[in-house]
């Protein structure tokens, strides 16, 4: 049998179940609107220790905490300035995450030793019943990564949940079913430590709405994809990703439904727009792996809204091992 529970049917007693297994020490993977998590308590490092073990994961990068509820980030932050209320305020539920100085109860085993913490209140019906179950019974916060194995494509659906880490998942550990992320790239990143925020990630929430809202000048907004870290290996299927060529039959392709489909190359995804663009890449390059094509094409959006999140990880994606 493979490990990890599937969940697809929500009453309300099965979610208050999901959130007493998590209390007891178990993982749980949920459904968020970027990509599915592979949740633990918070507090509780040895479930967090397990979130390593199950991803494959180096112990000192930093996991996120999302929240029921933006008044929740007191219990695990200090000194929040206004601009990342802001932030919150206009943005969350959503796709952003904000790093912000720790408060005791954010220990080193979510932290990697640093001294801030990535917090997250999500926007999904599922996400946001499963968080308050657990918040009802005493929990502070569900520590969760992408749930996938290190280095590999985000899961944008329970199942490619289960493909990635059944082999590594407890039979007493769970997988919510939510369906399809609805956007599809993981959150925008916003260090929100100095005067001006700073953008470590692209995602949904881009410069121009974090300028808008905050009323500040965005630091390095021209250079995010060099601050948010060397170009490792990440976000990668088997198949070698090669942006924009010229693909040869046999070939897998990912562009926008205005490009045609030449001759033998296999069409993976045509989305129409940028949004949907996002929400279906990850599909793609999974689809790209079960068909075992061993090249896909990719034609990058252009834009400065999602697009910017889709080039990042795109260059990733095809970045030598
Ligand atoms: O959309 C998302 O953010 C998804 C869903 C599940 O919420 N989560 C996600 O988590 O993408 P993960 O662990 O795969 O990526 C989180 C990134 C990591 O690169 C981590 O280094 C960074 O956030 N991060 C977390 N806490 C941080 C901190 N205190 N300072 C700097 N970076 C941090
Ligand atoms: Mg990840």
């Amino acid at each position: 049998m493979s490990q990890g529970q599937f969940i697809s049917h929500y009453t309300a007693d099965a979610l208050a179940g999901a959130a007493a297994q998590l209390k007891s020490g178990r993982l749980v993977a949920f459904p968020t609107e970027t990509v599915y998590g592979l949740g633990a308590d918070a507090t509780n490092s040895d479930a967090v220790a397990r979130i390593y073990k199950v991803k494959g994961r180096p112990a000192d990068h930093p996991l996120i905490v999302h929240l029921a509820d933006m008044q929740d980030i007191s219990d695990w932050a200090i000194e929040i300035p206004d601009y990342a209320i802001d932030l919150a305020r206009s943005f969350w539920p959503g796709p952003m995450t904000l790093i912000l100085h720790r408060s005791q109860l954010a220990e080193d085993f979510i932290t990697g030793g640093q001294n801030t913490v990535g917090l997250r209140v999500p926007d999904h019906t599922i996400a946001l019943a499963f968080l308050n179950e657990f918040k009802k019974i005493g929990g502070k916060g569900v520590a969760a990564p992408s749930a996938n194995r290190f280095g590999h494509v985000s899961p944008t659906t329970a199942e490619a949940v289960s493909e990635e880490l059944h082999a590594f998942l407890d039979p007493d550990d769970l997988i919510l079913n939510g369906g399809p992320s609805f956007v599809g790239v993981e959150s925008t990143i916003i260090d929100c430590t100095a005067a001006a925020p700073r953008i470590l990630r692209p995602g949904a929430i881009t410069f121009e709405m974090v300028e808008a809202i905050t009323g500040l000048k965005v630091v390095n907004r021209d250079d995010v994809i060099r601050v948010s870290g060397s170009l490792e290996h990440h976000y990668a299927p088997s198949a070698q990703v090669v942006l924009d060529g010229y693909p040869r039959p046999g070939d897998g392709l990912i562009a926008l439904d205005s490009t045609p489909t030449p001759e033998g190359v296999i069409r993976l995804a045509s989305p129409m727009n940028n949004e949907d663009f996002a929400r279906q890449l990850y599909g793609a390059l999974r689809e790209a792996d079960a068909q075992e094509i061993d090249q896909v094409i990719v034609i990058q959006p252009d834009g400065e809204d999602i697009a910017i999140a889709i080039r990042d990880r795109l260059k990733r994606a095809a970045a030598k091992g």
